[in-house]
């Protein structure tokens, strides 16, 4: 009986499911400003920072037991967190919008959850909402407050798993469980979607369960009905508004209009004081052009201590992503994706009205730049950050031909910027390529 039942919602939710799927044409509108944004910080903070341990995973995949596990909750005390300073430095970074783990895979709550559940206010000694001071925080400076959630709860009696190779049983035994984990699971983001209001969603876990499983059309619908205008991510099992590649960077230009790279600045997402292995500026802003000349946005991850101090290579991180972003702002906010791969030999973006060309240039090479397959006339080269003119020379134009000349920019050393020189082009009218194979 219970599972005709089960089958017959199944059925009937996938029935509706498939016919409301995000349409990319009836969001665009709402996508704008995270469009624009290009870089978000991300925020992984939780008990797992007081003893290093990986974040939710360590008892999952039984690196430690769930008992000891939790007892980190002991000693997490947010003592030093200053959410002005956390916001101020997200702010001198550059990005438009940050997320925050409200709850992990753990289930431990930062703010003050009605549910019979973890949280930081009864569990641990910090005693108190960490996320409304942060929230606030970044919406002075104006900066969207994002909310991560993990849809996953290992900690929870009434989710599946606990660990990776054990289950508390199977949802198609006890379907009465599975609704009792939903109800509380829908319960935690309404509590979250009427506090805090956020302007974006970022759900983590999906991968454990299905669109109907999870209800992802309800969670997608609720969210919506209260704040009509917030952004959602992908991981919603198809229900979400864009893609989230991880760590890795897509070598083409993912498909679906709006996608973001998550990455971590170290190998962690939370703090692990063993974790040295950062990523340099230069790295980290290599990599951030690469993303936005694709057309993407960078959510890039600091995992503070357990007391609410940000490590100082993160801060170090941040500063001189924020000094590069703010020397090069009109190539990266606001900017669309660049010219495709073949016209320039490094990342590029466009102005929204693509009357200007941005390339972008690492390392100090002197020799002049090339630029293949522009039709339109050169106006005028400037070095952002410094405003130097450059000079630059057409070749091989045939007067009777369309084929377009190539064009080569001088780039002399002392005019170079620091980690990433970035040149703007402004164009007669609309960018104009040639990309054939130069016959006549
Ligand atoms: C993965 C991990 C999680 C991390 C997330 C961030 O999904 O499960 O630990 O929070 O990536 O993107």
């Amino acid at each position: 009986m219970r599972h005709a039942f089960y089958l017959l919602s199944f059925l009937l939710i996938s029935a509706v499911q498939g016919q409301q799927k995000t349409n990319p044409d009836e969001i665009r509108d709402k996508m704008k400003w995270y469009e624009n944004a290009k870089l978000g910080i991300f925020i992984h903070w939780g008990i797992y920072a007081v003893n290093s341990t990986d974040e939710s995973w360590a008892f999952f995949n039984r690196k430690i037991s769930w008992t000891e596990y939790m007892q980190q909750a002991k000693g997490f005390t947010a003592s030093r967190y200053d959410p002005e300073e956390w916001a101020e430095l997200i702010q001198y970074s550059g990005a438009g919008y940050a997320v925050i783990t409200t709850k992990h895979h753990d289930g431990v709550a930062l703010w003050n959850t009605k549910a019979k559940h973890y949280d930081v206010v009864d569990n641990t000694p910090a005693k108190r909402d960490l996320l409304a001071p942060f929230y606030s925080a970044i919406r002075k400076r104006g900066i969207k407050a994002g909310a991560y959630f993990s849809l996953i709860d290992w900690s929870h009696p009434d989710y599946p798993a606990i660990t990776r190779d054990s289950v508390r049983y199977q949802i198609s035994n006890d379907y009465e469980r599975w609704q009792r984990f939903r109800n509380f699971m829908h319960g935690q983001l309404k509590e979250v979607n009427d506090l805090y209001k956020p302007d974006l969603w970022w759900f983590d876990g999906d991968w454990e369960h299905s669109a109907e499983e999870w209800e992802s059309m309800r969670i997608r619908t609720e969210i919506l009905r209260v704040n009509p205008l917030s952004v959602l991510n992908g991981r919603l099992a198809g229900w979400g508004d864009y893609e989230t590649p991880e760590q890795n960077i897509p070598v083409s230009q993912p498909k679906y209009p709006w996608w973001e790279l998550c990455m971590t600045t170290n190998d962690n997402w939370g703090y692990k004081v063993t974790d040295t292995n950062w990523k340099t500026p230069f790295e980290i802003i290599s990599i951030f052009a690469d993303v936005v000349s694709n057309g993407g946005n960078l959510l890039l991850d600091i995992g503070p201590k357990e007391d609410g101090t940000i490590p100082a290579e993160q801060v170090n991180i941040l500063r001189e992503l924020g000094d590069w972003n703010k020397a090069n702002r009109e190539a990266i906010f606001g900017s669309r994706a660049g010219i495709p791969k073949g016209h320039f030999f490094g990342p590029t973006t466009l102005s929204a009205d693509s009357t200007k060309l941005y390339l972008f240039v690492s390392g100090n090479s002197e020799g002049p730049l090339l630029v293949k397959g522009l039709t339109n006339k050169i106006k005028s080269i400037r070095v952002l950050g410094n405003n130097s003119a450059l000079t630059h020379k057409v070749v091989g134009k045939i007067s009777w031909s369309p084929v377009p000349g190539l064009v080569f920019i001088n780039l002399p050393r002392p005019v170079q910027t620091k980690y990433i020189t970035v040149l703007e082009l402004s164009l007669e009218g609309p960018i104009k390529l040639y990309s054939g194979q130069g016959g006549f």
